[in-house]
Order: C-alpha cells, then structure tokens, then sequence
C-alpha cells in the first residue's frame, strides 16, 4: 500500500510542478464541448502522471479524464484528474487542484489530491485515515445544518437547464452560506478537514470524486446518494437521482438529505 500511496504522491507533485508553470503562462483554450473547457495544462499534467503511473505499475488499468490512460483486465484501477478546475485555471483564478487515486475492485483504497497553489498535500489509505501535509485530518463537529459552511459544483457542460439551483437556493437559506469554488475535488478534501461541514453535487465522474470521497470517509465523515446509499465511485449511475453525491462531517447529513427530499418532491424542481 505504501508504494502505491508513494507513486500517487509523486506523480500528483510533478504534475503540480507542471501546472504552476502553466499557470503563469497565457492560456491557450480549447472546447470539449460548448462550455466544457481543455488547456495544455490539461493535458501536459495527465500525461506525466500516466507515465509514472504506466513506469510502476504496468499491469495496472488508468482512466484520465483526457483519454491518456491505458484499459488493463486489472483489480487496480487509477481514476486521474490531471486538472481539477479547469475553469478556473484557464480565467486566471486560483482554485484548482490535481487528483490521483487508486481503487481496488470499486473500492477506492488510496487517494491524493494536490493544491499545488498553496502548497497542500491531501492523502488517504483506506483503514489509516486521512491526513494534510503528513498531519491527521478530521471531519468537523458542526452539529446543526443552520451552523453549517455547505459547498456544491455546477456541471461545466451543462448550459440550458439545472436543477442544482434549486438545491443551492434552499441549501443557502438554511445555512451559512454555500460556497461553489468549482473544483470538486478540492470541495472534498476541504470537507475532509472540517472547513465545509456539507457538499453535494449531481453528475461527477470517477476522476473527480475517488480521491475525496476516501478522504472523507477516512476523516470520519459519510459520503451517500440522497437515499443514505454509500456513494458509489466507480459505478456514478448507481447513484441516486441522477448520480447525486451527498459529503458531510456525518452530524449534519440527515438534515441534508431532508432537504434534498424536500426540494426533490417539488414537482418542477425534479431531477
Ligand atoms: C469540474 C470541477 C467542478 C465541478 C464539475 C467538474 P474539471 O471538473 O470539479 O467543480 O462542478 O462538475 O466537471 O472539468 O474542472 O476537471
Ligand atoms: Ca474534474
Ligand atoms: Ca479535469
């Protein structure tokens, strides 16, 4: 295990070395889709962890998010989101993050998620808890929704219609507030050190959820679906409705499931 935690570890800090480069440089922007944007940031920073990734461990199977990863009949499996705020990144806004982790079967077993920015180094093995910079991290002790720092995402190819707004505006009323900083796996991760009691988001894909849902669950919180169902990383279409992820510290989570049946029930407002 520690070898696999070591070569995540190096590969998500070369990457950041990558990214920090890149971030001082013009971005040259391209379009996965209407909104959905890709830089060469994106794609310098896959391909360095896939190589490392590839050099250690050739029999293993890697999923990037751009494509750069290899298919393998493997029981390990790399989810790789080499840029994790795209959006962010291509408009100059520092909030952005790299994210490596290993999942055994569907489990995921190791996790790292690199802020190359401030210099933060998030990690979790299944069964050893989660930890910042090599220090013990914890869910916090927020014991009441209306005490509550929530987080949420938008999809970035989602452009005609979303019915998180919904989620976000019932969720702001009746709590301090909601952040939405755009890079899911940095939400995570900040979930897993007590500075969001709560997130929830719908859509994400393995690469942006495996390293901190490990995270949190290893800092004591719970990650479900909006029926209490453990969150499924590696199957996102088991998750209900519409691959809905639910974070917490575990305090606050049946507070946040209510509301989100509460606001689900709303005809017009359902998924
Ligand atoms: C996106 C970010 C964002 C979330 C989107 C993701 P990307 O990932 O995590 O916070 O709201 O759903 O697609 O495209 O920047 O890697
Ligand atoms: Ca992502
Ligand atoms: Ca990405």
């Amino acid at each position: 295990m520690q070898k696999f935690l070591d070569v995540a570890i190096e590969a998500a800090q070369e990457a950041g070395r990558i990214l920090l480069a890149e971030f001082q440089r013009p971005q040259r922007i391209e379009y996965k889709g209407e909104v959905d944007l890709v830089t060469e940031a994106d794609r310098r920073s896959e391909q360095v962890i896939v190589e490392r990734l590839r050099q250690h461990f050739p029999e293993h199977a890697i999923v990037g998010e751009e494509g750069g990863g290899q298919s393998a009949e493997s029981r390990y499996r790399w989810y790789v989101d080499p840029l994790d705020g795209t959006t962010n990144f291509a408009h100059g806004y520092p909030c952005f993050c790299i994210s490596v982790a290993l999942a055994e079967h569907t489990e995921p077993i190791v996790g790292v998620v690199f802020d190359p920015l401030h210099g933060e180094l998030f990690s979790a093995v299944r069964g050893e808890g989660a930890y910042l910079n090599n220090k013990r991290i914890h869910v916090s002790r927020v014991p009441r929704l209306d005490r509550s720092l929530l987080a949420t995402g938008f999809p970035s190819h989602k452009r005609t219609q979303n019915p998180n707004i919904h989620y976000y505006w019932e969720f702001t009323l009746r709590s301090h507030g909601v952040r939405r900083d755009g890079a899911a796996a940095l939400d995570l991760a900040a979930v897993a050190c007590g500075r969001f009691d709560g997130f929830w988001e719908f859509g994400l894909k393995p690469w942006d959820t495996a390293a901190g849902v490990l995270l949190v669950r290893e800092a004591g919180g719970r990650v479900t679906d909006f029926t209490g169902k453990p969150y499924c990383v590696t199957e996102p279409a088991a998750n209900f409705p519409e691959n809905a992820l639910l974070a917490s510290n575990g305090l606050i989570h049946g507070e946040m499931q209510q509301v989100a049946s509460e606001v689900a029930a709303r005809a017009s407002t359902r998924l």
